[in-house]
């Protein structure tokens, strides 16, 4: 038996706190270095929450294993307060310890670096997407690709072909430890070096992480119809009738970005979303972005030319992901425009669910994107 998908969330969460609140004690007395800005992580190694996540069964030997030391040190409280019991109390202990199925403990911690809990500054937005993209095509792409699979011009002469940077690795990683290795550079076992550390500011390398996770997600979208990990809706100012906002002031509705400047017919206001038309084009929406950066970082993120976008629309959840992808000219929303779904829902949508909603599909969608939630990982810690 191993445990279920929640019950190992809630282990990692509850580890994860444990984590961070014994890393605070230590800043709080003085005992981390800091460095780039932020308290440094004092040790060589952390929890290898992605292991757990993959290993259930270890999940649980770890949940069983804290039980027994837990269980461990109230014998040896009695034991102490208690002399005369101390005999059984020692043949008990010792059968706890031979009967508890102990986890493999070395492979519940993995080998970091000093800045893996560092956190970005930029908060995902839209003009540190476009500033990391500059810098990418001037620093990483000669290796890396200009689509970031690891096909640059320079790639067949290195050591080691460089990974690509839209699978699954940029979320296994926290942003901290992606920080210290674009900045340090990468070596192999025997120390060769087989990625070049760089001599980018701390502000650019944040930067080109956004713009590496939008790339990635927009080449996931291109190729396999979906985005494999939550994105967030990039930030960027935006003007209303009240004046002008953040973009991320909106969190806590469901937002619909309508790309403008395509045919068809004029999007309107919808009462069950919060509408931002994004372009040129004057649209009598809630709420109006002419902002070049946000264009950028929307054609990065559904890995489309600029000139594609018009008549796009994405939807974000209320937590602010983005979850709902419309392709131009489509007349109807489908269930099949959810781009981004929690893991192990299936598609399409319960049909008798399907059939009573409305002719355009999107309270279909809409009913899903609010109890289907998506929780994002770096790591495997919850994010
Ligand atoms: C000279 C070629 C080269 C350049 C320039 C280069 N990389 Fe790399 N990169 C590599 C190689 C090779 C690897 C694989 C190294 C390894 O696993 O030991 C790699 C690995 C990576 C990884 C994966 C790290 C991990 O945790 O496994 C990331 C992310 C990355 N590069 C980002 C960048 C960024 C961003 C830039 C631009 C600042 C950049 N690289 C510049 C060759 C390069």
């Amino acid at each position: 038996m191993s445990l279920g998908p929640d019950a190992v969330n809630a282990l990692l969460w509850l580890l994860h706190q444990a984590q961070q609140t014994g890393w605070q004690w230590l800043d709080a007395w003085g005992l981390t270095q800091p460095l780039h800005g932020q308290p440094g992580w004092p040790f060589a190694h952390r929890l290898a929450a992605e292991y757990l996540l993959n290993e259930p069964g270890q999940s649980r030997r770890l949940v069983l294993a804290l039980a027994a030391l837990l269980l461990l040190s109230l014998l040896g409280a009695l034991a102490w307060r208690w002399r005369r019991a101390r005999g059984w109390l020692a043949g008990v202990a010792l059968a706890l310890l031979a009967l508890t199925p102990w986890p493999e403990w070395r492979l519940l911690v993995r080998p970091t670096v000093p800045t893996a809990f560092h956190q970005s500054p930029n908060g995902f937005r839209a003009s540190s997407i476009v500033q990391g993209q500059r810098t990418y095509l001037a620093h990483c792409q000669r290796c890396h690709g200009a689509d970031g699979r690891g096909e640059g011009p320079d790639a067949p002469g290195l050591a080691m072909w460089p990974p690509t940077l839209n699978g699954s690795l940029l979320w296994k990683r926290l942003d901290g430890e992606l920080f210290w290795r674009i900045r340090h550079g990468l070596q192999d076992r025997h120390g060769q070096s087989t990625m070049p550390g760089s001599r980018l500011s701390d502000q650019q390398i944040w930067d080109l992480l956004d713009f590496v996770r939008a790339q990635a997600a927009g080449q996931s979208l291109r190729q396999t119809g979906g985005w494999m990990h939550p994105v967030p809706v990039p930030d960027a100012s935006i003007s209303c009738h009240q004046g002008s906002r953040q973009l991320s002031s909106l969190r806590g509705q469901r937002l619909r970005l309508v790309l403008t400047g395509g045919q068809g017919p004029v999007a309107t206001e919808d009462p069950r979303l919060f509408s931002v038309a994004v372009g040129q084009d004057a649209a009598d929406l809630d709420c109006q972005a002419d902002n070049e950066e946000l264009t950028q970082a929307l054609a990065i993120l559904l890995g489309v030319p600029p000139q594609e976008l018009p008549g796009h629309q994405l939807i974000a959840d209320k937590f602010g992901w983005l979850r709902v992808r419309g392709q131009p000219g489509a007349a109807q929303w489908s269930e099949d425009d959810l781009v981004c779904r929690t893991p192990g829902m299936p598609n399409p949508g319960n049909p008798a669910q399907a059939q009573a909603s409305p002719a355009d599909g999107l309270d279909a969608i809409i009913r899903r994107i609010d109890s289907e939630p998506v929780r994002p990982q770096r790591g495997g810690f919850p994010h």
